[in-house]
């Protein structure tokens, strides 16, 4: 029987080996393992599930929480990666070769275009950009090797046409990866999205955010359900030495039990504070895939059926504000401190300029400075305050 995420994010799958009980396994702190003898030492092949046999390739420490990943995220293999942006270049280095073709979304974490775009100039990988609110964007050919999704997308939080997205590189035969760090494993699941189980084949997570929960430790994932591309990716792992501490894999594991309520409680703040957000006369828009006229609504609704999502509001300023203005906004705000990030318990917030952000046309933006709000585990009607507090401190002029 399939528990509910609740009880599986406490319930880890693997026990370390120990000699009492505790609520937390034991913490292994290991770069050499020692082997019981020369026939262990022999024996012994990478492709073992759990090869014990050095710190890099795992300990029970780290093998314990990438199976909770891989089992939240309805995965069946995890690799953990020292960050967010090292699982994406894990994917990347290990999938892409010469002469490829890799698909990315307009609306992609920026580094990892950035990391895509680097790759393109040197090694002559060619990077095709799509609109993912529009799957006829997405034309590959025959070298297509890769595509990159991320739901909701980066900073627009544009909710991307998954199930059209993904059948069409499936019929490509194109190798399809999600940042999956918005939905956490929680807001729905990547690998069965619909009645035909249709799923991407892996899921890379920023596990700095929601599952470390503290703002406070690096790490990202990398969940397949497919051995073979699993093995692919733990032989580039095990090459690159991308590991990380026994330390750190043992205080996002234990932040891990209370994940979904702290994702809960984020989502519920930010559909509060979006209400609040709507009816203020300062922006010309606020995005967030929940909200019925944003772009993607609509395949938000399609695969996100528990209604949830990550505590993330972004709000385009009207356009007769300067940069000044919003500077002068986002340093009047108390609670929410500025930072980048999310995920944490401090509300946190960001200005970008849209303008040197994306290569597509969107009709769906309109012109203006943009803040991203991160909402924390303050109380909402504090945080509706703050900004209240915040937007009184622009000038006369553009005020209701
Ligand atoms: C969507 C997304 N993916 C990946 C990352 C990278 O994570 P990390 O900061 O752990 O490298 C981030 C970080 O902001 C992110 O927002």
């Amino acid at each position: 029987m399939k528990n509910k995420p609740q009880t599986t994010l406490i319930h880890a799958p693997r026990q370390a080996p120990q000699y009492i009980s505790s609520i937390q396994p034991p913490v292994f702190r290991a770069s050499t393992i020692l082997f019981k003898d020369t026939d262990a030492l022999f024996n012994r092949h990478w492709t073992d599930d759990y090869d014990y046999s050095y710190g890099t390739h795992g300990t029970p420490t780290t093998f314990t929480l990438g199976d909770q990943i891989a089992q939240i995220e309805g995965g069946k293999y995890c690799l953990l990666t020292p960050s967010g942006l090292s699982a994406i270049n894990l994917v990347n280095s290990c999938f892409l070769s010469q002469g490829d073709e890799v698909w990315v979304s307009d609306n992609i974490y920026g580094p990892n275009m950035e990391h895509l775009r680097n790759l393109e100039h040197r090694y002559g990988i060619a990077v095709k950009i799509y609109n993912s609110i529009d799957a006829d964007s997405f034309k590959p050919t025959g070298k297509a090797k890769l595509i990159w999704l991320e739901a909701a997308g980066s900073v627009t939080l544009e909710f991307p046409d998954l199930i059209r997205l993904i059948e069409k590189a499936q019929q490509a035969n194109v190798l399809t990866a999600l940042d999956n760090t918005w939905g956490a494993g929680l807001a729905f699941n990547a690998f069965d999205l619909n009645d035909q189980h249709l799923g991407v084949d892996m899921t890379v997570h920023a596990l700095t955010k929601y599952p470390s929960g503290g703002g406070d430790i690096l790490m990202g994932s990398v969940v397949t359900r497919d051995q073979k591309l699993h093995h692919q990716l733990y032989r580039m792992h095990a090459l690159q030495g991308v590991c990380v501490s026994g330390d750190d894999a043992a205080q996002v594991q234990r932040s891990l039990a209370s994940m979904e309520l702290r994702y809960k409680h984020q989502s519920q703040s930010a559909i509060q504070l979006l209400n609040w957000l709507k009816l203020q006369n300062e922006f010309a828009q606020v995005l967030h895939p929940a909200l019925s006229d944003s772009a993607g609504h609509l395949y938000w609704n399609q695969v996100c059926q528990n209604g949830h999502s990550a505590g993330l509001i972004s709000v385009i300023f009207k356009s007769d504000y300067e940069l000044a203005d919003i500077r002068t906004f986002c340093d009047s705000l108390k609670l929410f401190k500025l930072g980048f990030s999310w995920g944490g318990p401090l509300s946190l917030v960001m200005l970008y300029d849209l303008k040197d952000m994306r290569q597509l046309e969107n009709a769906h933006l309109q012109a203006g400075l943009l803040v991203r709000f991160c909402i924390g585990l303050e109380h909402p009607d504090d945080l509706i305050q703050d900004i209240e507090n915040a937007l009184k401190q622009l000038p006369k002029q553009h005020h209701k």
